[in-house]
C-alpha cells in the first residue's frame, strides 16, 4: 500500500465574526424539470479574497445567512461540500461551486418548514453577495500522490458534489488508475451531473459511472438499488479493484450511508476497508446492531468518510 499522503491544507482563513463577502456568479437548477426536489448548482468569485488558491476539493465553505432565529440570535452558518477542483470552475482558482438542495419539509401539524441557508442560497441571483467562512475539512481530500491509487466513491444527493471535482482533477491529469463512482438518488429525475459524468464514462475506460436510482431500478431479486448493493451486483468490476492495495474508498452523502457499506463490506470480506473493534469484532456482520454500528465499526486508514 503507498503512503497515503494528505496534503496540508488551511483552515478557516474567514470565520462567523470575520466572514468575507463574495459574489454569486452563476445559479442554476440541477434537478430534472419534473423532479419534486430542487437542487443548484451555485458558483461563486472568490477572486481577490484569501480563500483564492486555498479551496481544496474535498473541502466545505460555510455559508451565514443573514436574519435571526425564533429566539433573537443570527443564523448559524452552514456548511457545503465545493463541487469545483481545487483549479476551480474556471481552473484560475477565482470561482468554486456548491451543491445546494432546497429543504422543504412538512410537519404532521400541516406546518411547512423551509431550510434557511439553501432556500436562501438557492434563491440568490447573479451579482448578490454572499458571507462566506472557511475553508474546513482537512481529511475528506484527494492525497497529494493521487495518482498512485485508484478510487471508489461512494455518494447520495448532494453528497456528489466533492467527487465531481475530484473526478475531474484526476481526469484531466492524466490519471491511468481507476475510478468508480456509485451514485445513489430517488428517481431518474434527481440524478445530479449525469449530463457530465456520462460523456466522461463513455470517453474513458477507467472511469465507471454507476447510478443507483433506489425507487425506480430493481436488483434481479426484486429489491432497491441502493449504493451498498453495487458491492454484490457489480462484483465482477468491484471485487477485483477493492481487493488491490492501492485501492482507497470515499462516502459522501446521508447520515446512515455508512453503515450498509460497512455491513455489506464486512459481509463480503473487505475487512481492510474497516476499523472494526470489541465487541464488534467478536460477532459477524449479520450480528452487529445499531450500537456496534455506531461506536465499534469505523473506517479504516484507507476509507474517507464526510456525512450530514
Ligand atoms: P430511498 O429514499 O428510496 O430509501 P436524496 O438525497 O436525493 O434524497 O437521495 C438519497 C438516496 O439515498 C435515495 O436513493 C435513498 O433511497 C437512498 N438511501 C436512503 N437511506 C439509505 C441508506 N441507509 N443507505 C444507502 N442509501 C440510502
Amino acid at each position: 500500500m503507498p503512503e497515503i499522503k494528505l496534503p496540508e491544507v488551511e483552515l478557516n482563513i474567514y470565520t462567523p465574526k470575520d466572514p468575507v463577502e463574495v459574489p454569486i456568479v452563476e445559479n442554476r437548477i440541477c434537478t430534472k424539470e419534473s423532479s419534486p426536489n430542487f437542487v443548484r448548482h451555485v458558483i461563486f468569485d472568490i477572486s481577490g479574497t484569501d480563500l483564492e488558491g486555498h479551496v481544496r476539493v474535498g473541502q466545505s465553505i460555510g455559508i451565514l445567512p443573514p436574519g435571526k432565529n425564533e429566539k433573537g440570535r443570527d443564523y448559524k452558518l452552514r456548511l457545503y461540500s465545493v463541487a469545483s477542483p481545487t483549479k476551480g470552475e474556471d481552473g484560475e482558482s477565482y470561482l468554486i461551486s456548491t451543491t445546494v438542495k432546497r429543504t422543504i419539509e412538512e410537519f404532521d401539524n400541516n406546518e411547512l418548514y423551509l431550510g434557511v441557508c439553501s432556500n436562501y442560497l438557492a434563491d440568490l441571483q447573479p451579482g448578490d453577495k454572499v458571507k462566506m467562512t472557511g475553508p474546513s475539512g482537512r481529511r475528506f481530500l484527494l492525497p497529494e500522490n493521487a495518482t498512485d491509487f485508484n478510487y471508489v466513491f461512494f455518494a447520495t444527493g448532494t453528497g456528489i458534489a466533492p467527487y465531481r471535482g475530484m473526478i475531474k482533477e484526476l481526469l484531466d491529469n492524466g490519471f491511468d488508475n481507476e475510478i468508480v463512482l456509485i451514485f445513489g438518488c430517488a428517481y431518474r429525475t434527481d440524478l445530479l451531473y449525469s449530463d457530465y459524468f456520462e460523456p466522461l464514462d463513455e470517453k474513458h475506460d477507467n472511469f465507471h459511472y454507476l447510478p443507483h436510482i433506489s425507487r425506480e431500478d430493481r436488483r434481479p431479486d426484486g429489491t432497491k438499488k441502493y449504493v451498498q448493493t453495487c458491492l454484490w451486483d457489480e462484483a465482477e468490476l468491484l471485487d477485483p479493484l477493492m481487493e488491490q492495495e492501492n485501492t482507497l474508498m470515499y462516502i459522501c452523502g446521508l447520515k446512515g450511508m455508512e453503515s450498509g457499506i460497512y455491513r455489506t463490506l464486512a459481509k463480503k470480506g473487505f475487512s481492510q476497508y474497516l476499523d472494526v473493534r470489541e465487541p464488534a469484532s467478536g460477532k459477524t456482520p449479520e450480528e452487529w446492531n445499531e450500537r456496534d454500528l455506531k461506536r465499534y465499526v469505523k473506517p479504516s486508514a484507507r476509507t474517507f468518510v464526510e456525512v450530514y
